[in-house]
């Protein structure tokens, strides 16, 4: 079933002991609290088990997976690790990954059946770059990326994803898309999954909506029917930021 989803991405931010503190004051601010959300935080590798531990009502992410199994790849950490330490999630694909790390979808697809292997959910990121949008080839470029990096999946894996539009330009910039450019790009994203696995799990799909949203432009954003949530960077460094996104739903 599409759940409605906020989910956290710290980034490289917070030191473990920032992290604990976050997880204790959104732990508190959630108790009681009837959410029409689910709601995740993604945090580096080294805060998991001790995060995962301590959250109450809210699931744990990790930023990032290896392509690989195990074995010798000095200072990656794999699916299984990960699944070991209590996170439920994996943000794959992530623009930044892409730009910084040289994520290619080939690469990516490795990472998306090695976190369901493990029983791990991928948030799979995708989202033109600024010249893209500007040249009207927004679509395509989400179109290609979902292709290449998923439709090799079956459907009954397919089924188990969330997705994540995320508009580089829109990343940590503080313009947001307005939320007919989302939902509009959200629909699209929506039509190429059921051409591909058929209406019922595209209806199913939850797709966020990433890029400079707050507290401000959730409400709106959330209010579109493609739009089913949202991932968050700079805003889920604090719980007084975070929260009222939460509870824009
Ligand atoms: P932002 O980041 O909310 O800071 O724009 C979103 C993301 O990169 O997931």
């Amino acid at each position: 079933m599409r759940k409605n989803i906020v989910a956290g991405n710290w980034k490289m931010n917070k030191t473990l002991q920032e992290g604990l503190e976050f997880t204790k004051e959104l732990n508190a601010a959630l108790a009681g609290k009837e959410l029409n959300c689910d709601v995740i935080i993604g945090a580096p590798f080294t805060h998991l088990a001790s995060l995962a531990g301590e959250a109450k009502g809210f699931a744990i992410a990790a930023e990032n997976c290896a392509d690989k199994e195990s074995g010798a790849y000095t200072g990656e950490v794999s699916a299984s690790m990960v699944a070991s330490t209590g996170a439920k999630y994996v943000i794959l694909g992530h623009s930044e990954r892409r730009a910084y790390y040289g994520e290619t979808e080939a690469i990516l697809t490795e990472k998306v059946k090695l976190t369901l292997a493990n029983g791990l959910t991928p948030i799979f990121c995708i989202g033109e770059v600024k010249e893209e949008r500007e040249a009207g080839k927004h679509m395509e470029v989400v179109e290609k990326q979902i292709s290449e990096a998923l439709f090799g999946l079956s459907a009954e894996d397919f089924a188990k994803l969330v997705i994540a539009y995320e508009p580089v330009w829109a990343i940590g910039t503080g313009l947001t898309a307005t939320s007919e450019q989302a939902q509009e790009i959200h629909a699209h994203i929506r039509s190429v999954i059921a051409n591909k696995y058929g209406a019922e799990i595209a209806e199913n799909c939850t797709i966020l909506y990433g890029g400079s949203c707050k507290a401000s432009n959730a409400k709106e954003l959330f209010s579109r029917p493609d739009v089913d949530g949202g991932l968050i960077g700079g805003a889920s460094l604090s719980v007084d930021q975070f929260l009222p996104i939460v509870e824009a739903f």
